[in-house]
This record gives structure tokens, C-alpha cells and sequence, in this order.
């Protein structure tokens, strides 16, 4: 007997220009393009495993062990459908190949992290999902094809299809097609390039991102400014900065895109907090010590930005990352060394790429 079955695992990637907003909800186009950069390491990633079993008798889905429903018109069933859809055609072109897409699939999905908590758990859980379903069903797409499909599933997802350094292309056609990840640049053009996780909280994020986008759409006319004026100048300079490895402007860039989209979410009616007092004191200590380095004839060293949470993310280069992990354990006690591997979270921090 053939056993149809596949594990994938994906990582996490997190914005330095950031998604906010969809242009259309179902099949998830969105108002910018934005920018991000994939941890690559293992502490913040989902692992999948899909198998496609003639005698299953519905799909299913187990997220960290607990069934989660997979409701017809919904984002999984989308995903699921469209790999299925994949299949077939591969199978009508190689009629050699087994008859599979037909089979229902029992899905597998562990997060090594809190779920929801604003460390972009979607991203990496809906790109594996879709990456485990093209290697069960040995499809040739790309990284890019394969991300018009995460991307139906959560936006941000569609970024985790590629290592290093990635944009969503936001496109134009309403179908959706040109809507997809490309590589900037792969993980080993900028090696120094670090990222240290501060937990905040590990707790589940009070605005989803998907009614907070909503309401922002709804309600903010500064998202109006944001997506015209701000982000295409942006995604410009962030993509020369990443192929000229210059590090000052990609901090600059990331820290005021940061401030912008938190800005967008104060502006929404009612409006949305997604950072709080830690999260602030945060920002005005890399502030500070940046500050101070320049001062003195030095670099910008540090960026932080935060998405639709109060975690920080703070990029750094490898040269300067435990100087400022000896910084953020100093002025925040109550976290965890990164060196325990078992104490990361809460408040913990972890550093790596
Ligand atoms: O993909 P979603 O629906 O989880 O939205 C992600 C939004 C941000 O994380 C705040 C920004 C981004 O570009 O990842």
C-alpha cells in the first residue's frame, strides 16, 4: 500500500514595510505592497504534516492538536482546494501519476511558539499547510506560484514561501494573479543581518488583524496618505537599501514604517492599540541608544518594529546583537536570556535570524 504523506515545516517572517489593509477580503489583495524579512532559525516555526488517504472520509485539520473546523467558503477550505485543484491538473498532464487529488486530507499543523499572539503565526502556519500539500502532491510550482495560494489564506503568509529577504507584489489584476512573493534578496546576501524577539506578552491578540485591516479601511483616512504617498517611496528605498547592505536606511525605513502603520491603527474609529507601555519603552530605548551612537560619531544600530501585537522584533547586525541583548535585559529584568532555549517566552528574547 502507498502511503500519500508529506511534513514541511516554515518559518515566520516578519514586516519591515507593513501589509494594512485589502483591497478585496475573500480573495485577499491588499491596499500596499509590503516587505518583510523570514527568520530563518528554529525557534518560530509551523511544521505540517498533509496525507491524502482514499478511505478518509472529510478533510481535517489539527492545529496543535486540537481539531480546527475547516468551514466550507473559509480560508483552509480555499487553500486546501486550490492544492487540490493543482494536483489535478498535474494529474490530467502526467496520466501516470496517481489518482490522488480526489482523496480527502488530514492535515497536521504544530507552532513551536504561542499561536495568535502577534508573532505571525498565520504567516508561517498557512505557508507550511500550503508547502506540505505541494510536496504530497509533488507539484513542480515555485515558490511564487505557491504563494498566490498562502496568500488566500493569511496575507502575510504568502512572504514565508521564501528564505531571506521578501516582497508582496500588491498587483493590479482583480483576479489576484500578479498578486504575489518574489525574492529581494536570499538570506545569504546580508548574513549579518540579526533579529532579536522581545515577548511581551504571549497572551492572544485582542484585535484580529483581519477586522482591525477592516475597520482601518472603513474608517481612516490617513490609511489613504499611508498607501498612496508613503509605502511605493518606501518599498523603493527598502529594496536599495537591502541590495546596497546599508543598514541605516533599512533601520530608518523599518522603524518609521513601524511608527506609520501603529499610526494608521490609532486612526481607525474605533481605534485600535496594538502596542502598550512595555512596547513603548522599548522604542524609546533603541531610540536612545541609537541616539547615542550617532552622537558619538557611530552607526544607527538597531531597528524595532512591531506588528498587530506588542512584541518587538528588533533588527541589528550580528556585530552589535549582544551588546543590545545586554540593553534589553538590563532595562527589562523580568525577561529571559535567550541562551535558555526553554525560557523564551514569556517576556523572553531570542536573537537570530
Ligand atoms: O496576514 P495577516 O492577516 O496576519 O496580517 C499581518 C499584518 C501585519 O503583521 C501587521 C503586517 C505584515 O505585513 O505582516
Amino acid at each position: 500500500m502507498t502511503v500519500y504523506q508529506a511534513t514541511v515545516s516554515a518559518p515566520v517572517n516578519i514586516a519591515v514595510i507593513k501589509y494594512w489593509g485589502k483591497r478585496d477580503t475573500k480573495l485577499i489583495l491588499p491596499t500596499n505592497s509590503s516587505l518583510s524579512v523570514t527568520l530563518d532559525q528554529d525557534h518560530l516555526r509551523s511544521t505540517t504534516t498533509s496525507r491524502a488517504d482514499e478511505s478518509f472520509e472529510r478533510d481535517i485539520l489539527w492545529l496543535n492538536g486540537k481539531e480546527d473546523p475547516i468551514k466550507e467558503g473559509g480560508r483552509l477550505a480555499t487553500c486546501i482546494g486550490e492544492m487540490k485543484k493543482l494536483r489535478k491538473q498535474y494529474e490530467d498532464a502526467n496520466p501516470n501519476e496517481p489518482k490522488i487529488s480526489s482523496y480527502r486530507v488530514h492535515i497536521a499543523s504544530n507552532n513551536n511558539f504561542p499561536t495568535a499572539a502577534g508573532l505571525a503565526s498565520s504567516a508561517s502556519g498557512f505557508a507550511a499547510l500550503v508547502s506540505s500539500l505541494a510536496a504530497l502532491y509533488k507539484l513542480p510550482s515555485s515558490p511564487s506560484e505557491l504563494s498566490l495560494i498562502a496568500r488566500q489564506g493569511s496575507g502575510s503568509a504568502c512572504r514565508s514561501l521564501f528564505g531571506g529577504f521578501v516582497a508582496w507584489e500588491m498587483g493590479s489584476a482583480t483576479s489576484g494573479t500578479d498578486s504575489l512573493a518574489v525574492e529581494v534578496a536570499p538570506r545569504e546576501h546580508w548574513p549579518e543581518m540579526q533579529a532579536l524577539v522581545c515577548v511581551v506578552s504571549d497572551k492572544k491578540k485582542g484585535t484580529s488583524s483581519t477586522s482591525g485591516m477592516q475597520r482601518t479601511v472603513e474608517t481612516s483616512t490617513l490609511l489613504q496618505h499611508r498607501i498612496r504617498e508613503v509605502v511605493p517611496k518606501r518599498m523603493e528605498q527598502m529594496i536599495r537599501a537591502i541590495k546596497d547592505k546599508d543598514f541605516t536606511t533599512f533601520a530608518e525605513v523599518t522603524m518609521r514604517d513601524s511608527n506609520s502603520f501603529h499610526a494608521v491603527a490609532l486612526d481607525t474609529d474605533p481605534p485600535i492599540f496594538y502596542m502598550n507601555d512595555v512596547s513603548r519603552a522599548i522604542i524609546a530605548t533603541i531610540v536612545e541608544y541609537n541616539r547615542a551612537s550617532v552622537a558619538a560619531g557611530g552607526p544607527v544600530k538597531a531597528a524595532y518594529t512591531f506588528d498587530a501585537g506588542p512584541n518587538a522584533v528588533i533588527y541589528a547586525l550580528e556585530k552589535d546583537m549582544a551588546e543590545i541583548i545586554r540593553l534589553v535585559c538590563y532595562f527589562f529584568p523580568q525577561g529571559v536570556s535567550f541562551e535558555d532555549p526553554m525560557g523564551v517566552f514569556p517576556s523572553g528574547v531570542q536573537s537570530g535570524v
